[in-house]
């Protein structure tokens, strides 16, 4: 059976309207390549691959998803939808093929910091000049949480794994700095989520 999230569902058109939002500058290829981060379910890759068939959506995740991942690209039969690389962003090569855009939604509070890391730093190394790097999720700003449930939900991963949670912006921003990463834009998504995009 098909891997299915709740979510992917409810957050699908808000991001939606900031990929496109995003993808209609002139700096973007009018034939974007992207690279998705942490595929999950393939959910927003299915969605988001029909939504741009001009672009090409490059799924990626850790091997233990790909035959979830995998059945629901079988059952989309899309073109311009490319079946996942293994990508742990830590352990595995990365593409050596540059990209308009990394994309990744609901990955940085999950993998562990050392992870994160190593997202920015291969991550714009993988960018095309101007390329953007698109993050969606809950994120801290100075140290706060930006809503009570957000706090509850970031003690809910800690206790699970002591090495994820929900990460600071301003953390992140030192991470962009070193891989000279300039932010450019954070939107505020529904249920306490957000958007943040760096561009190389
Ligand atoms: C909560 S799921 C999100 C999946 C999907 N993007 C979504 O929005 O539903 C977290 C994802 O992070 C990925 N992830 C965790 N650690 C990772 C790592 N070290 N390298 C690559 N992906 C990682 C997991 O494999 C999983 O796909």
């Amino acid at each position: 059976m098909k891997p299915y999230s709740g979510a992917c569902d409810q957050n699908r058109d808000p991001i939606l309207a900031v990929l496109k939002e995003l993808l209609a500058v002139e700096t973007i290829d009018p034939q974007p390549k992207i690279l998705e981060v942490g595929t999950g379910t393939a959910q927003h890759a299915v969605y988001f691959a029909k939504a741009f068939p001009q672009a090409t959506w490059q799924c990626s995740d850790q091997q233990q998803y790909h035959a979830g991942i995998q059945l629901w690209l079988d059952e989309a039969q899309l073109p311009n939808l490319i079946p996942p690389i293994s990508l742990n962003v830590s352990k595995d090569p990365w593409p050596t093929e540059k990209f308009d855009v990394l994309y990744s939604a609901n990955v940085m509070h999950i993998m562990h910091w050392q992870n994160v890391i190593d997202l920015f730093k291969q991550g714009a190394n993988c960018l095309k000049p101007s390329g953007l790097m698109v993050c969606y999720g809950p994120f801290n700003f100075a140290g706060q949480y930006t809503s009570p449930s957000n706090a509850q939900f970031d003690q809910s991963l800690r206790m699970r794994d002591p090495e994820s949670g929900i990460r600071n912006f301003e953390d992140l921003q030192k991470l962009a700095d070193e891989a000279e990463l300039n932010f450019v834009s954070n939107y505020e998504m529904p249920a306490n989520n957000r958007i943040l995009v760096w561009q190389k």
